[in-house]
């Protein structure tokens, strides 16, 4: 029997998720939302591509959470976005009562699940995923630094005319302004980047990395990006399904690592079977550690908006 992989939240994210994964045809995909119709006809239209792209995982879509019972992964995109007049605090007020019902549902179901959180803010709805549902640690991890990665991985790939394999970088802490996209040891075929591009051009890329979900959102006028960020989940996805030992960078509960205690934070992370299975501690300098405290505290504020 394939494992199953639940994804709540049949928008833009979930539905490009739902897509990447039937396509790889390793699990079954079970979209849930509460638009009625919507999850049952995105789900349809991706069974019908299978005989065409050639998958035969089963795709189904709901508005209940029957159909998730036994799920090996939950993955959370429910969520508004931020609309005019809203403040972050209102939106994480929002966004927090729908993650709050959601996890609640899930692991009521699936107690034996890993919990891949994606909605924003992401550093404090994974924070409240794991309050609400008891899962260890090891099992509920945020998606954003795959995310950050991706662009800064991008830019610099886009800056040198190189391949984006060939290049290797990490951006850690919070998903938002205070990330931090660790440029000393970005590499390019094994080449420190800062012996290729001059420093204000690494400068001027790190804070594009920093305003990439905001570089989109201009552009798109309504909405976020999806497709970048469903790849990021499904190469979380790979690396567990697969038990790939991959280290990627993800937001995890630290306790005592990087000198944080308690908070979700993105740093990087060996995902396999077990989900977060380790944590990895970067040899940081003094600024480096200072920068990833700084978005620390940043996560912390939201988290006390919460009230968790
Ligand atoms: P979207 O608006 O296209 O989709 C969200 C879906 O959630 C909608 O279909 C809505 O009906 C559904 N929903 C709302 N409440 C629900 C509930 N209680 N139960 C089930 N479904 C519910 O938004 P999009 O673009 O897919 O983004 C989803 C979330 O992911 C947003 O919070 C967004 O900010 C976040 N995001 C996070 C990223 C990251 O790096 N962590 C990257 C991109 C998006
Ligand atoms: C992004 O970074 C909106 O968090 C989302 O694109």
């Amino acid at each position: 029997m394939r494992p199953k992989v639940t994804v709540v939240g049949a928008g833009n994210v979930g539905a490009t998720l739902g897509q990447r994964l039937a396509e790889r045809g390793y699990a079954d995909v079970v979209l849930v939302d509460i638009v009625e119709g919507m999850p049952q006809g995105k789900a349809l239209d991706l069974l019908e591509a299978g005989p065409v792209v050639g998958y035969d995982s089963r795709v189904i879509g709901t508005n209940g959470y029957e159909e998730t019972a036994g799920s090996r992964i939950c993955v959370v995109t429910s969520g508004v976005p931020r609309k005019p007049g809203m403040s972050r605090d209102d939106l994480v007020k929002t966004n927090m009562n729908i993650v709050r019902g959601v996890t609640q549902e899930l692991v009521r179901r699936s107690p034996d699940a890993i919990l891949i959180i994606v909605s924003n803010p992401l550093d404090a709805m994974a924070q409240l995923a794991h309050h609400v549902s008891e899962f260890p640690r090891e099992r509920v991890i945020g998606m954003a630094g795959v995310l950050d990665t991706a662009r800064f991985r991008s830019f610099i790939a886009q800056e040198l005319q190189v391949s984006v394999h060939d290049v290797q970088a990490f951006v850690l802490g919070g998903h938002g302004d205070t990330m931090v996209p660790l440029a000393r040891m970005c590499t390019v075929a094994g080449v420190p980047i800062e012996k290729l591009i001059k420093p204000e051009r690494i400068e001027a890329i790190v804070k594009r990395t920093r305003d990439g979900g905001a570089e989109i959102v201009n552009l798109l006028k309504s909405g976020s990006a999806f497709y970048a960020p469903s790849a990021a989940v499904a190469q979380m996805v790979d690396a567990i399904i697969l038990d790939r030992k991959q280290v990627l960078p993800c937001a995890v509960r630290l306790e005592g690592e990087y000198g944080i205690r308690g908070l979700f934070v993105g740093v990087p992370v060996k995902l396999g079977e077990r989900g977060a299975e380790e944590i990895i501690e970067l040899d940081l300098t003094r600024d480096e550690r200072a920068a990833l405290q700084h978005s620390a505290d940043s996560v912390k504020e939201l988290v006390q908006v919460m009230g968790i």
